[in-house]
């Protein structure tokens, strides 16, 4: 079983002291899912200082409004190959493939900004999708698939708190990205995906709608996890200093357990938000009683845990 931390939209917030609670709590492999700053070259250096298996994928603000895409192509530079857009990242240890969806994506449909385009050249629909497509079905099928994107997929709700739901006008609308989620229909065509990682629509929903729902689980088995804790720096009511990661429990045959996590800065895990469980395997020979238990809904939307407000 692997053991895998995420980091939502960093936005300015990564720094030595999440570098000293990774080495404390030694995840089997680290996501990233964009926003990291404004264009600056800080976090892209850090990240690459990071001793654990990582991946990550740019957002829009990394484009640092600059339309020439200079500060995005030097971003990719300074990341290398951690950085997966487009592109599988085999993580071996732990044993796990990364497909990264379009770079810099600002959600709602298919969309690429003037730096994007600078940096990528025109990338229509298709030839996103189909990019997405080609470098999952290149991974290792013995390999766990996990989509990571900066946008989530389109068909995960319309109203605001759905995880890629507008939420910053008045009519909510789907904000997902199409090119993804058609990649993701046609890639389980060939093989499963247990789970897709996203950030870019914030937990806090703005004009005060409350919190968005971060996680959903479809009927075909494949898990949609939106990690944008923002901030993700934060202290409690007691002055404790707070690192979020959401944090997932997968193994070769699905997803296990997925959480939104609150660790002190010497590594101790002081919240947990449990988003879902698997439901526990049935032994062949278990009573009549177990068996007819019910089972755990498909789909679970997560209350606000009192915590997150201290995040
Ligand atoms: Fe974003």
């Amino acid at each position: 079983m692997l053991q895998i931390a995420i980091a939502g939209d960093l936005h300015d917030q990564w720094d030595l002291s999440d570098h000293a609670v990774l080495e404390r709590i030694q995840p089997d492999a680290l996501l990233v899912v964009g926003d990291l700053s404004d264009g600056k070259t800080r976090i892209p250096t850090l990240l690459r200082q990071v001793r654990l298996p990582l991946a990550c994928v740019l957002g829009n603000h990394d484009t640092g409004r600059d339309a020439s895409g200079a500060r995005l192509r030097h971003q990719l530079d300074l990341l290398g190959e951690i950085h997966c857009g487009w592109s599988l990242r085999t993580l071996t240890p732990p044993g796990l493939a990364v497909v990264g969806g379009r770079p810099a994506t600002a959600g709602g449909g298919h969309h690429l900004s003037r730096a994007a385009t600078a940096v990528f050249g025109p990338v229509d629909l298709e030839d996103s999708a189909s990019r997405i497509q080609r470098a999952a079905l290149a991974a290792d099928p013995a390999l766990p698939l996990v989509l990571l994107s900066h946008c989530g997929p389109t068909g995960l709700g319309s109203e605001a708190r759905d995880p890629c739901g507008r939420d910053w006008k008045r009519q909510s609308c789907d904000w997902g990205d199409h090119d993804l989620a058609l990649a993701l229909e046609r890639i389980r065509c060939k093989r499963p995906v247990p789970l897709v990682v996203f950030g870019h629509m914030h937990h806090t929903l703005r004009r005060q709608q409350g919190e968005r729902i971060t996680f959903l689980r479809d009927r075909r088995g494949t898990a949609y996890l939106n990690a944008a804790c923002v901030p993700r720096h934060g202290e409690d009511q007691l002055g404790r200093g707070l690192r979020h990661f959401s944090w997932i429990h997968l193994s070769p045959a699905g997803l296990l357990r997925a959480s939104h996590r609150w660790y002190g800065l010497g590594g101790e895990l002081l919240y947990e938000e449990l988003l879902w469980s698997a439901p526990p395997q049935v032994e062949p020979l278990a009573p009549l009683a177990a068996l007819s238990q019910p089972e755990l809904p498909g789909v679970i939307g997560t209350a606000t845990p009192p915590l997150l407000k201290r995040c």
